[in-house]
């Protein structure tokens, strides 16, 4: 990883802002991720994760925290937040905007134990492909405390296919999922690309999850998974529990 994204928030933090990041996926063309929105205040934060902050209790991980928003905001309602990210750079603004916990750390080598452990910003992203999100759950099962919570918030990216096209003679949703999963790998499993200023990230993997599918990927690792709420474009924030 070259830490571009890193770099991006250094910069904006440093006040040398003057770009800023281009994403695109495997099936979207360029788009813009505004380095302001990772500074993003309560009031600025959409619904979704406004709702997963006013539940969190105990003792915060914050997980792939970014500029570390999410865990700035708990720390000033009193929570003990310990903010983890890959990105050295992330961790670097992190620390230097005030969150008190900070650790360059990949989720998967985290062994302390939580009340609440925040994904937020499409957090089953981390997870990368639909085949480790096992893994993944079950990591986050053995870090949890017993009357602790994990909140992920997520989208249902289907919409971004475009199901007229695929339609067979019934026509339907049904044929149109038997369609992608005949022809693909899970329809949420992206190759996601940024640059910035020019220079270009190794490509991640990045992992949209519907609602249904990461309920029964909880299941099958004895996790209950409730759903908080729905925003208005297939976006879901939910709670996972023992
Ligand atoms: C979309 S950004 C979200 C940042 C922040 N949560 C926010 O909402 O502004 C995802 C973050 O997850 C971090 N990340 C990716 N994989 C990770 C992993 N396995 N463990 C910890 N952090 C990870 C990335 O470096 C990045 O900072």
């Amino acid at each position: 990883m070259k830490d571009i994204f890193g770099k991006a928030l250094l910069d904006y933090h440093n006040g040398n802002y003057s770009e800023d990041i281009i994403t695109s996926t495997s099936i979207s063309g360029e788009d813009i991720l505004p380095l302001p929105y990772l500074f993003r205040d309560f009031s600025e934060m959409p619904k979704l994760e406004q709702r997963a902050l006013e539940l969190c209790k105990g003792k915060v991980l914050d997980v792939g925290c970014g500029a570390g928003s999410h865990s700035l905001y708990l720390q000033k309602k009193g929570f003990e937040a310990k903010a983890i990210d890959i990105s050295e750079g992330a961790i670097e603004v992190a620390k230097q905007r005030g969150v008190l916990r900070t650790e360059v750390l990949n989720i998967l080598e985290e062994t302390e134990r939580f009340d609440t452990i925040l994904l937020l910003m499409n957090g089953t992203g981390i997870f990368q492909e639909l085949r480790q999100v096992s893994k993944y759950l079950k990591h986050l099962k053995s870090i949890l405390n017993p009357n602790g919570q994990i909140l992920i918030d997520s989208s249902d990216i289907k919409y971004m296919y475009d199901p007229d096209s695929y339609r067979d003679e019934d026509g339907g949703p049904d044929s149109y999922r038997d369609w992608i999963d005949a022809n693909a790998n899970y329809y949420g499993e992206l190759d996601y690309f940024i640059s910035y200023k020019g220079e270009k990230e190794i490509p991640l993997k990045w992992l949209y999850l519907d609602f249904q599918t990461l309920k029964l990927a909880c299941e099958t690792v004895s996790l209950q998974c409730e759903l908080v709420l729905e925003g208005a474009h297939f976006d879901y924030l939910t709670q996972l529990s023992l």
